[in-house]
Order: C-alpha cells, then sequence, then structure tokens
C-alpha cells in the first residue's frame, strides 16, 4: 500500500535544527525515513550533534553542518557540503529563529525605547535568517530539479500581534506574507512552500517570558493557558505530523501557500 507519509529518498535541511522546535522535526523527518541535514550556528554544534547521534542511534541518517542562517554566504557552504554529503536537498524547513529580550517591551523598555539596531537584528534574524536567505539559496536549486517543499515556521503572532513582543510579531506576520509570495513564485516548478503556525511550545528563545527564574510558570503563560483551549503548551513531537505532511509529495502535492496552525485552538477563539 502507497504509504503518503513515507519520506524514503528524501533530503531534508533543517536550519535551527539544533533547537527545541527544529531537532525534534529534524528527528521526526528522519524516522519518516528522510536523510536529514541539521544546520544551526556554530555555538550550538554540541546540541546539533547529540541530534544527528540520536537520529544515527535510531537507524536514520544525518548530519551536522554549521552555517548562520543570516549570511548567504555561510548557507551556500553549507548547501554544497550537504550535497556533497548527503544529497541534493528536497525539503527545507526554516526553524531558525526567536524572541530577543533586548525587543521585548517589558516595565524596563517602553516600545519607544526599542534600539533601531536590536530591532533590526530580531527582524533579521526571523525574516532573513528565518525565510529570506534559506529560501534564496534553497529555492533555486530545487526549482532547477522540480522538485521541493519548503516550510516556514510563522507564529500564531504572526496573525494577530501579541502583547510585548512586537518586533517578533511584525517579522512573523512578513515570514507568512514571504510564503505565500513564493508559494505562488515557484508553483509550476514543482516547489511548493507552506508555513506552519506553532501556538506556544516552551523552547530556549522564550524561556525567559513564559517562566519565572524559580521555573514557575510566568503570569504570560497563565495567560496564555487561559487563551488555549486545550489549556497547556504544546510539545514539540505534537508539530512532527503535520511538518511530514507538508514535506511529502504524495501526501501534500496541491497543498502550497497554506499555513497549517498547530496551537491547541489558541487562534479559533476570542474570549
Ligand atoms: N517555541 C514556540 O513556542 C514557538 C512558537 C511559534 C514559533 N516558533 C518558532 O519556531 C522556530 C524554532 O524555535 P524554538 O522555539 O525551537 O527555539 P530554540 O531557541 O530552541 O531554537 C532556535 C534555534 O535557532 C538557532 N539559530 C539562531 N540564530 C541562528 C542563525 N543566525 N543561524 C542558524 N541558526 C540559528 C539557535 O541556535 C537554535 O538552535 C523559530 O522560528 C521560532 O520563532 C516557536
Amino acid at each position: 500500500m502507497l504509504n503518503l507519509f513515507d519520506l524514503t529518498g528524501e533530503v531534508a535541511v533543517v536550519i535551527g535544527g539544533a533547537g527545541v522546535l527544529g531537532g525534534a522535526l529534524a528527528e521526526g523527518l528522519a524516522q519518516a525515513g528522510a536523510k536529514v541535514a541539521i544546520l544551526d550556528l556554530d555555538r550550538s554544534a554540541e546540541r546539533g550533534e547529540a541530534r544527528v547521534k540520536a537520529i544515527r542511534d535510531q537507524g536514520g541518517q544525518a548530519g551536522f553542518f554549521a552555517a548562520n542562517a543570516v549570511s548567504r554566504p555561510s548557507l551556500a557552504a553549507a548547501h554544497q557540503s550537504v550535497e556533497a554529503a548527503l544529497g541534493a536537498p528536497t525539503i527545507l524547513l526554516n526553524a531558525a529563529g526567536g524572541n530577543d529580550p533586548k525587543v521585548t517591551v517589558s516595565a524596563e523598555r517602553a516600545f519607544e525605547q526599542i534600539a533601531l539596531e536590536d530591532w533590526q537584528a530580531n527582524f533579521n534574524l526571523n525574516l532573513a535568517g528565518g525565510a529570506l536567505l534559506p529560501c534564496q539559496e534553497f529555492g533555486p536549486a530545487m526549482c532547477r530539479r522540480g522538485k521541493g517543499s519548503i516550510i516556514n515556521i510563522a507564529s500564531v503572532s504572526a496573525h494577530l500581534p501579541l502583547s510585548r513582543v512586537v518586533t517578533y510579531s511584525a517579522a512573523k506576520a512578513a515570514v507568512l506574507s514571504l510564503s505565500r509570495f513564493l508559494a505562488r513564485e515557484w508553483a509550476t516548478q514543482g516547489v511548493r512552500v507552506n508555513t506552519i503556525t506553532p501556538g506556544f511550545f516552551p523552547a530556549e528563545q522564550n524561556r525567559k517570558l513564559l517562566f519565572n527564574d524559580d521555573g514557575s510558570p510566568s503570569d504570560r503563560t497563565k495567560a496564555i493557558w487561559g487563551h488555549t483551549p486545550m489549556n497547556r503548551f504544546g510539545e514539540a513531537r505534537e508539530l512532527v505530523g503535520a511538518v511530514i505532511f507538508l514535506a511529502s509529495t504524495k501526501a501534500s502535492s496541491f497543498v502550497t501557500g497554506a499555513d497549517l496552525r498547530i496551537d491547541g485552538g489558541y487562534l479559533a477563539q476570542t474570549i
């Protein structure tokens, strides 16, 4: 019987693959049969290599490649190394990104005090590093081969801005827009571009907002749970099915420009 979710023969590049969500998704893609290239910053190499080992221990194929998502030359070098080691990429999952306390509105920092260079750095990470530059680097090669699935990560804050994280929300809204632009641009060339919208998942980049210093849930966390019909955070493994669906041409060949929400119902309600 045809397995719609079998990724055997695919080569998946997961940028930010040393992170909490990217790492779980890299592992999920490998479990579905893809060879997986984990790209992340040099400073995250240890976590990236640990994920590679976990994948290999489960019988999968993976490699870690140091790369900076906000540098096109760095992505180009990693692209070459991935191709030599694992083959030409057919799946691109952009999971580098996150909020930065320097651009978070707080009692100490009003909106008008956000420094332009901090705004630009966070916006650049989430839009240029989280979508634009990797799409520019990997997308055209996929188009030349007539096959590819690109998955960018938005956020519930891309749909309606969240309090405090103004830069992040604006950048994620731009990720949605760029993804839809590319979906149209590459639709006839065999390359699909979709987004996922995760709700709230505890990770490195949002720890300070979600938990107090003693590890207890912050007031913001209580508000998030109160607004999430399932009344809890998501777990990284709960994103895997959505990503395999979008990655698999057999499962989602006519799906492009779509956004798949995995948010426990967060965006389904107002109050
Ligand atoms: N955790 C959530 O609740 C949540 C919700 C919605 C969207 N997201 C998005 O999911 C993605 C993954 O985030 P996460 O929550 O797993 O965070 P994380 O901090 O655990 O992982 C982010 C990873 O990106 C890497 N990274 C940062 N800058 C990079 C760069 N310039 N080049 C290459 N790699 C870089 C980090 O080293 C890290 O491994 C992000 O785009 C984030 O905005 C997360």
